[in-house]
């Protein structure tokens, strides 16, 4: 398994520096992305890959069901990271359809460490109650809570001291909340981006 995965890999890069020689060259000195992208651990929802992106061009963090914690270090590393030396343009937190990690929020099973993480989406769930409960099938209401998971994640984002002070000196950055549907590839904007510490909505009154 791991020879098959390092030979495509010696491929891959053989392919790429063939088509653009030179590329690894320029791309070692330095990175430039315009894009923070916070989304989900699952397999099928690689950021470069679904956002038509190359290497450079996204500084990503992913964690189960892309649930932002007001308090993760892991998290908060990266988006100082990106905030401030990267100068990051568009923050995108990305979750997606048929979400694992929201499944296991609805359900009444014990998943162990992951009971702990998703508590915020269990959260959400009761929140919504009503709202949810007008989803006509139990993945309708599971792909509600991933959307409603997405636009807590941009608010807690938008909330971060990080984020707060980045604004207060004039930083032009952009919170955008999509969803990815596993069965089209296709990435929907969910419209609540927050720009300057504002929602777009409320700027727009
Ligand atoms: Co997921």
């Amino acid at each position: 398994m791991l020879d098959n995965l390092l030979r495509r890999n010696r491929d891959w890069s053989a392919r790429r520096n063939s088509e653009e020689p030179g590329y690894f060259a320029r791309l070692a000195t330095r990175q430039t992305p315009e894009f923070f992208w916070i989304g989900c651990s699952d397999s099928r929802v690689p950021a470069n890959v679904v956002a038509g992106l190359d290497p450079g061009e996204v500084f990503v963090h992913r964690n189960v069901a892309n649930v932002v914690h007001s308090a993760d270090m892991n998290l908060l590393s990266a988006l100082e990271f990106a905030v401030d030396a990267l100068a990051i343009r568009e923050i995108i937190v990305c979750g997606h359809y048929g979400c694992g990690g929201v499944k296991a929020a609805t359900e009444d099973l014990p998943h162990g460490l992951a009971d702990h993480w998703l508590e915020p989406i269990r959260r959400l769930a009761r929140a919504y109650a009503v709202d949810l409960a007008r989803c006509e099938s139990t993945e309708a209401r599971r792909d509600k809570l991933a959307e409603l998971n997405v636009v807590e994640g941009v608010r807690r984002v938008a909330e971060t001291p990080i984020l707060q002070r980045a604004w207060a000196r004039g930083a032009e950055i952009s919170l955008h909340g999509l969803i990815y549907g596993l069965r089209d590839g296709l990435l929907r904007d969910l419209g609540c981006t927050v720009s300057h510490g504002k929602l777009e909505q409320e700027a727009a009154q």
